[in-house]
Formats: C-alpha cells, sequence, structure tokens
C-alpha cells in the first residue's frame, strides 16, 4: 500500500505548501500519524550550515513534526532551480539520501505528504527532474493549480508530463479561487481541464484570510480544507489508521 501523496504544482507560488499543510492539518485531525517532507528546498535563510527553509518548517508546524533533517534533508540559500543552486552552493542532491530519509519517517509516520519543488520539470541534478523523483518514490501526485485565465494550458502540460512518465494522478486542487466577482475563466477553467484531461477535481480553495507563512498563522486553513477538498480521493485506499508500534 502506497501511503503518502506528492504535492505538485503548475509553478511555484502556486499554492503547493499550502495544500499540503492543509492535508496536513486534515489527516492529522483524522487521528493519521501523518509526516511531511521537502525533499529540496531553495531560497532557504539563516546561517550556513543551519539553513532552514520555510516551507518545511510550515510544513511541520501544520503535522506538528519533530525531524527536520528528514524532513528536509537538502536545502538551499539560492532561490533558483535547484541543479543551479546546487551548482553555486558547491553541493549536489543525492537522490538516494531523499529515498533513504524517506524511508526512515515512513518508519516513524503511517502516511507522507511530500511538497515538490516548482513543477514536475525543474531538474533537481543532471539528467534528474521533479517527476524522477516523484517515481523513484513511488508516490501518486497531487496538482495543485490556479484556475483564471492560462491554467488549461499549465495544467495540461503538467498532467501530460505526469502521464508520459508514468505516474499516479490522484487529482487536481485549484487554489486561491474567487468566491465572488470570479472571472468566466475561472468558473469555465475546472469542468474543461476535467474534460479534456480525465483527472479528477478534488475541490478549490480561495483564499485565506488570515494565513500567513512567516508568522505560521494559519487562518481557517483546516476547516476551509476540510469543507471543499475531497481528502477520501487523496487517501485513495489508505485506511489503515492503525498506530505505529
Ligand atoms: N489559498 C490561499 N490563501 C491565502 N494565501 C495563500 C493561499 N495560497 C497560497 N497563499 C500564499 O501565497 C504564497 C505562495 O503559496 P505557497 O508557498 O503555498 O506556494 P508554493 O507552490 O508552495 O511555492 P514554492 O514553489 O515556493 O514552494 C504564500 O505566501 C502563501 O501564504
Ligand atoms: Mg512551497
Amino acid at each position: 500500500m502506497k501511503a503518502g501523496i506528492f504535492i505538485t504544482g503548475t509553478d511555484t507560488d502556486v499554492g503547493k505548501t499550502v495544500v499540503a499543510a492543509g492535508l496536513a492539518m486534515v489527516l492529522k485531525d483524522r487521528g493519521i500519524k501523518v509526516g511531511v517532507m521537502k525533499p529540496v528546498a531553495t531560497g532557504c535563510y539563516g546561517d550556513d550550515g543551519r539553513l532552514v527553509s520555510q516551507d518545511a518548517a510550515f510544513l511541520m508546524e501544520a503535522a506538528q513534526n519533530e525531524y527536520p533533517p528528514l524532513s528536509s534533508p537538502f536545502r538551499f540559500r539560492n532561490a533558483l532551480s535547484p541543479n543551479v543552486a546546487a551548482m553555486l552552493e558547491k553541493k549536489e542532491v543525492n537522490v538516494a539520501r531523499i529515498l533513504e530519509s524517506y524511508r526512515e519517517l515512513q518508519k516513524i509516520y503511517d502516511f507522507i505528504i511530500v511538497e515538490g519543488v516548482g513543477g514536475l520539470m525543474v531538474p533537481l541534478k543532471k539528467d534528474y527532474y521533479v517527476a524522477n523523483l516523484v517515481r523513484d518514490m513511488q508516490l501518486p501526485l497531487v496538482i495543485v493549480s490556479y484556475a483564471g485565465l492560462g491554467a488549461i494550458n499549465h495544467t495540461l502540460l503538467t498532467v501530460d508530463a505526469a502521464v508520459i512518465r508514468g505516474l499516479e494522478l490522484r487529482g487536481i486542487i485549484f487554489n486561491r479561487v474567487s468566491v465572488t466577482n470570479y472571472s468566466l475563466a475561472e468558473l469555465t477553467n475546472p469542468k474543461v481541464i476535467h474534460d479534456l484531461s480525465g483527472v479528477p477535481i478534488l475541490g478549490s480553495l480561495p483564499e485565506i484570510e488570515g494565513l500567513n507563512m512567516d508568522s505560521f498563522q494559519f487562518g481557517r486553513l483546516k476547516e476551509v480544507f476540510q469543507e471543499r477538498i475531497q481528502t477520501g480521493k487523496i487517501l485513495g485506499g489508505f485506511t489503515d489508521f492503525a498506530p505505529k508500534k
């Protein structure tokens, strides 16, 4: 049984961390021992050797996790593609170490939420993309997208990149969707994307008031996620909540 999900996006800044954090809180509420992972993070801050990934920190706060080195094995200061940041910082992403950290987290938690970097075709190192990592981790995917103008192209490209590589798609979540004064594009795109791709639409999140990653404020993220996202479809067949010994 695959006990986890990989959260990717159509782009950077689209809401992967927010979706992953919302999911973590909802699953935790259901009594699932949920772990989080941001295997490669760029744009980190802090002293050399003690770089902090804001995404990993926010996810760990959402899931109340305790093992930062396992959850965030590769951190880079430069807000660049990981392959370029790694070159500038004279480091290298080591996939075996990511998989080892993942396996360690699996011993501690029952369900692991993994956030990607940017989108599926972001290079982590030479000839190795985020999509390769999804495959190596053997995880199904959720795509986070926006719903406005341009979303059809970006979402279908991401779906294609996943399908070509044999990745399993659990569904698409639209983020920051307007609840009033929505555009015609926002209104019609989710159905068009579903009809053209055949991928399930899991729901959409509106702008969450009071959500602030810098100050670890979640606003009503958990409640809104619970109301608007089909969490059961993300879990797939995962129903084994038996506590780890
Ligand atoms: N539904 C939302 N309501 C309010 N703010 C949001 C929402 N979704 C995203 N944001 C804000 O937008 C910014 C980008 O979101 P987020 O960090 O989740 O994107 P990302 O896809 O994880 O980006 P990255 O590629 O850097 O990992 C963050 O500051 C976040 O707080
Ligand atoms: Mg993020």
